[in-house]
């Protein structure tokens, strides 16, 4: 099965590219390349990557391919509300084109890397995929339309599937820590403090980008009818936390780490409970793996080996808004995002066709 990675360079994408190619896919990636060089652990790159913006993909570009699985994006809140219009554009009208040009190419399965943040302000009762969406941030608007508009292309010749994926966590060769349980477990394993960002209060479903990847891969390769046009929450329901909870999760791992809450945290709008069976029951081999518990031990373990430095703590490599202020200050990229020099002007020394083997 041939299949294009959108994002291929990203937190989940750096993981599930291996994954694919161990499901012996065909994989192709196509990355703009933000994180390119962010690496926390040695990538286990070996596929085709093709280095392009996806705003500028063309219909010859996405010929022969079985699938796409489509994560590049802005891809959480402090991103997307860097520039709300451009989040919206790129997200929303950049995904849209995609899968426009992907059905007219003959593209028969487009996988969606959606959010459960699409629910937003949702309180405290279980929710699922047939709740009202309340996005309360861009990034969650953008998302919702993608759900709302991608749909609306589904035939019998094309088949869109939407993953809406609970908050991730997990070790990754790129590494993020503007994610809450990579970050919490970050600051007690950096400081001795589980440094809390808002009052604790809120609900958030966690799953680990392993689970991620593992749904990615049952969507991919599920009979058409069980997944046509269909939305999947991935995670477990077992795995809905107040993030109150978390730190106490990790303070049984990090047993001398105390709670401390940031000057001001207050509550946070986005609190959602989400109920995960449809994908348990319906989506043929997905069985997800991970506890929140698991992932504390796997990130510890992750910051001890390398070791994480405080210096990877407050930089830019594994904080994507500070990242990308970073490009453009360093004038890289421009208000677009854009690369100010031509992104595939490294590929073309190797290949004329902009693909570089990684
Ligand atoms: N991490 C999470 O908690 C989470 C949860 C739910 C959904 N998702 C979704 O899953 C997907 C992947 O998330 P992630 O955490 O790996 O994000 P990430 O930011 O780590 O990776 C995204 C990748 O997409 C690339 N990209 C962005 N815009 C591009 C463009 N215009 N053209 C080509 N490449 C582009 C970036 O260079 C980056 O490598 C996103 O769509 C995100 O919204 C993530």
């Amino acid at each position: 099965m041939r299949v294009l990675v959108t994002g291929s360079q990203g937190y989940i994408g750096s993981i599930l590219t291996t994954r694919l190619r161990e499901a012996e896919c065909d994989v192709v990636g196509l990355d703009t390349g933000w994180f390119n060089d962010c690496l926390f652990q040695p990538s286990q790159d070996g596929f085709v990557l093709r280095k392009q913006d996806m705003r500028d993909v063309t219909l010859e570009d996405l010929a022969g391919f079985d699938a796409i699985l489509h994560l590049a994006a802005l891809s959480n809140d402090p991103l997307g509300n860097l520039d709300p219009e451009l989040t919206l554009r790129l997200n929303h009208e950049g995904t849209l084109r995609l899968a426009k040009f992907a059905k007219q190419a003959g593209v028969r399965r487009f996988i969606v890397s959606s959010s459960c943040s699409i629910y937003g302000k949702a309180g405290d009762a279980l929710i699922d995929e047939t709740a009202q969406l309340n996005p309360v941030t861009p990034y969650g608007m953008s998302k919702a339309l993608i759900d709302r508009d991608v749909s609306q292309l589904a035939d019998d010749s094309f088949t869109p599937v939407f993953l809406r994926h609970a908050t991730a966590y997990g070790a990754s060769p790129r590494l993020r820590l503007d994610l809450v349980l990579n970050d919490l477990v970050a600051s007690a394993f950096l400081t001795g403090k589980i440094l809390m960002l808002s009052d604790g209060t809120p609900w958030r479903p966690l799953v680990h980008i392993e689970d991620i990847s593992q749904a990615f891969i049952a969507a991919l390769k599920a009979p058409l009818e069980a997944v046509h046009n269909e939305a999947f929450n991935i995670g477990s329901t077992s795995e809905n936390y107040r993030i109150s909870e978390l730190a106490d999760i990790i303070r049984q791992t990090i047993p001398n780490a105390t709670i401390e809450y940031a000057p001001g945290a207050g509550p946070d709008l986005r609190c959602y409970r989400v109920d995960f069976s449809k994908a348990e029951l319906k989506l043929p081999g997905f069985e997800p793996q991970w506890t929140v518990t698991r992932g504390v031990e796997q990130l510890l373990a992750a910051y001890q080996a390398r070791p994480l430095t405080a210096d990877d703590m407050n930089g830019h490599s594994y904080r994507r808004l500070a990242r990308l202020q970073q490009l453009r200050v360093q004038g890289l990229i421009d208000e677009d995002l854009r690369w100010t020099e031509p992104v595939t002007a490294e590929a073309h020394q190797d290949s004329p066709s902009g693909e570089l083997m990684i």
